[in-house]
């Protein structure tokens, strides 16, 4: 079993400091031992005027949350969860782009470790078929601009395959597992803070080209890949094409027309 040396792991606001190089992100951060859920934590600052880039974390979640009313595992001392407060002065139709944002940035910063990540649109960090990370975006205010932006990030870090419950136990995995190694989670979440934060400040700036190209390079889908999708004009299907400049999910459907899909999640993939 892993857990003393994830004991051995400390992922404290200290640690944090010790490796941190953006010039923002997460220099100011709320630490819980145990917290229902970072997210929510992180909304009611934003709510009391929380500036940008302050970063609630727990070593332990009692009611993380994922996307679609679904639950985040997050048992102590085994993963990152943390969420970020954000203020991007961007239209509500631009929230997307934030959360595949961040999903870029956690593969990113992955790949740069040796492990080989992609995501799957949205939100989802895969290794091979398996889950490793996923992001929650969650936004408040929204005419016309977003007034708080929250970007929870949950990251499978110390877990052994016996430390998933049933259910995940086929479909997830973590950085242990897929690099062996002994991983630093303070480490990892200060390189993720540093990727995401140059890529924000780069959408800020109206440059989305590079995180969209990136985007291409590490989607779990290839281009011209077969998938379905789950939309909010219910299940489509079609070969993929794209994200779009709002991060939505563009499809060539059989006819030849283009889909575009701006939320959602892709809930088959029919390989090339
Ligand atoms: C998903 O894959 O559906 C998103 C999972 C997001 C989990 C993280 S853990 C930190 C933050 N707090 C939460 O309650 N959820 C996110």
């Amino acid at each position: 079993m892993s857990h003393a040396d994830a004991a051995a792991d400390p992922l404290t606001p200290a640690a944090l400091q010790m490796h941190l190089k953006t010039a923002v992100f997460g220099h100011r951060v709320y630490f819980y031992p145990s917290i229902g859920s970072t997210n929510d934590r992180a909304l009611e600052l934003a709510a009391a005027g929380e500036p940008e880039g302050s970063l609630v974390l727990a070593e332990q979640q009692t009611g993380g949350r994922g996307r679609r009313a679904r639950s985040w595992h997050s048992p102590p001392g085994l993963g990152i969860y943390a969420s970020l407060v954000l203020r991007p002065r961007v239209e509500a139709p631009k929230a997307p782009l934030f959360t595949i944002a961040a999903a870029v940035s956690v593969a990113t910063a992955l790949r740069a470790g040796g492990v080989v990540a992609r995501i799957k649109w949205p939100n989802d960090v895969l290794v091979g078929t398996r889950k490793i990370a996923g992001i929650l975006g969650e936004s408040r205010g929204s005419e016309p601009e977003i007034r708080d932006l929250v970007i929870g990030i949950g990251l499978n870090v110390h877990q052994e395959a016996g430390d998933f419950p049933g259910d995940l136990a086929p479909t997830a995995t973590s950085l242990r597992i897929e690099s062996g190694a002994a991983p630093r989670r303070a480490e990892i979440l200060a390189a993720v803070l540093e990727e995401f934060e140059r890529r924000y400040s780069r959408l800020l700036r109206g440059a989305p080209d590079d995180l969209l190209r990136d985007w291409g390079t590490l989607s779990a889908v290839p281009a011209g890949g077969r998938i379905a999708v789950d939309g909010p004009d219910g299940r489509c299907e079609g070969e993929l094409v794209g994200v779009d400049a709002d991060g939505a999910l563009l499809l060539r459907r059989p006819g030849g027309a283009t889909a575009r899909v701006p939320f959602g999640e892709i809930v088959e993939t029919l390989w090339p």
